[in-house]
């Protein structure tokens, strides 16, 4: 198409970056002949979906020739009922994902010059999303300890501040803001800013001085919490997240979204979802003690590891990302070089069964033995 005669094209959405994500089974099988390739590049849950969505996916399969509801009405009063007192359906929206949720947020927050707080190293959809608007990112760095700045999140703030991104878990980090620190942040954060309390990866969290950032939601204030079906509950394909905030807020969201944005059968997997209480606590349970064994092994390594309240740990692989994770594609494992979540230096990877943390760690030691060698070699 010739550029100076066709449509006229939005800059912003033209010169975005995009999404890049994990590397797919097929393509390592394909490429290097590998049979059984493991995957720990995208936070997937280990133990696969929920059977209690699959089956009810099962049962809804014919009648898929039907409109979803239209109303998701009776997937956020089930929600609404977990999430405790105070908390209402008119509290809830959902979307395609958390991703939708984030992107409904941008445009109905972002316009051109508009600028937003985030955090990195932090889930780079936050950025992207806010440059598709024609926004700003004004970026707040963690601290040295992958911790979160209040004090310079707070001294950030300008008149054209709307959003301000909040990660914990944090992605790729694994770090958590904490009840003190939150509550430091939202005494200083004026009513007309929105604080994005992005709590996808909230089921794996078990410091208890984690911030409750709901009661923000009771208490009235303008915070929008946003909450994923893609980990704990093992349904990243499904595309069901939901968001929590003040009645107004939630409102302006619902009304922002496509009419049956949830297709018929994410509507239902995602209520069977909710009732597999049993598909998450052996979820949270499996994370929680494989994380911890793989943390001491990659210390044992000689790595520098981030602690993690997730399902993914960040290292710092001593070598170059890039072709450390090259070298564990031919040995069948794939993990996610950290340079598109601002960490050019590490490596992230998703927490998995314990067979596959074996085999990771098995292939990583070789690779690292290659890597020293190779060195040796040339000096
Ligand atoms: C921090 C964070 N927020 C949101 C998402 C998107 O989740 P969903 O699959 O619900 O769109 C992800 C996915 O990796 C994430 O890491």
């Amino acid at each position: 198409m010739d550029p100076n005669r066709g449509p006229r094209l939005n800059p912003h959405i033209a010169s975005a970056p995009l999404y890049t994500p994990g590397t797919a089974v097929e393509e390592v099988a394909a490429r290097y002949g590998v049979a059984e390739v493991i995957k720990l590049a995208s936070n997937e849950n280990p133990l696969g979906p929920s059977p209690r969505a699959v089956a009810a996916i099962r049962a809804a399969l014919p009648e898929l020739f039907r409109y979803p509801r239209i109303a998701d009405d009776e997937l956020r009063a089930r929600l609404a009922e977990r999430l405790g007192p105070a908390i209402g359906p008119e509290h809830i929206a959902t979307g395609n994902g958390a991703t939708e949720l984030l992107a409904l947020i941008s445009q109905g927050f972002i316009d051109e010059g508009d600028e937003a707080i985030i955090c990195p190293p932090t889930f780079p959809m936050y950025e992207i999303l806010i440059r598709r608007r024609g926004g700003r990112p004004v970026r707040v760095n963690l601290t040295v300890d992958y911790e979160y700045d209040v004090e310079a999140i707070l001294a950030a703030i300008t008149p054209r501040t709307r959003l301000i991104f909040i990660c914990s878990p944090n992605n790729p980090t694994g770090t958590i803001m904490t009840q003190t620190e939150a509550d430091r942040l939202m005494a200083g954060v004026p009513d007309r800013v929105v604080v994005i309390f992005d709590e996808s990866y909230l089921a794996f969290v078990d410091r208890d001085d984690h911030v409750k950032a709901i009661d923000y939601v009771r208490a009235g204030r303008t915070v929008i919490l946003l909450r994923s079906f893609s980990k704990a509950h093992g349904l990243a394909g499904l595309r069901v997240g939901y968001a929590i905030a003040h009645p107004t807020l939630a409102e302006y969201l619902w009304r922002s979204r496509l009419p049956f944005h949830l297709g018929s059968l994410a509507l239902v997997g995602a209520m069977a979802a909710l009732d597999d209480v049993d598909h998450v606590s052996r979820t949270r349970a499996l994370i929680i003690a494989e994380r911890a064994k793989l943390v001491d092994r990659l210390k044992a390594l000689g790595l520098f590891v981030v602690p993690s309240q997730s399902n993914f740990i960040i290292f710092r692989p001593g070598y170059d990302p890039q072709t450390v994770y090259e070298h564990l594609l031919r040995r069948g494992v794939i993990v996610r070089p950290a340079d598109f979540f601002y960490m050019p230096e590490f490596i992230r990877v998703s927490v998995g069964t314990p067979e596959q943390n074996a085999r990771f760690i098995a292939a990583l030691k070789d690779v690292l033995d290659v890597l020293a060698a190779g060195q040796a070699e040339r000096s």
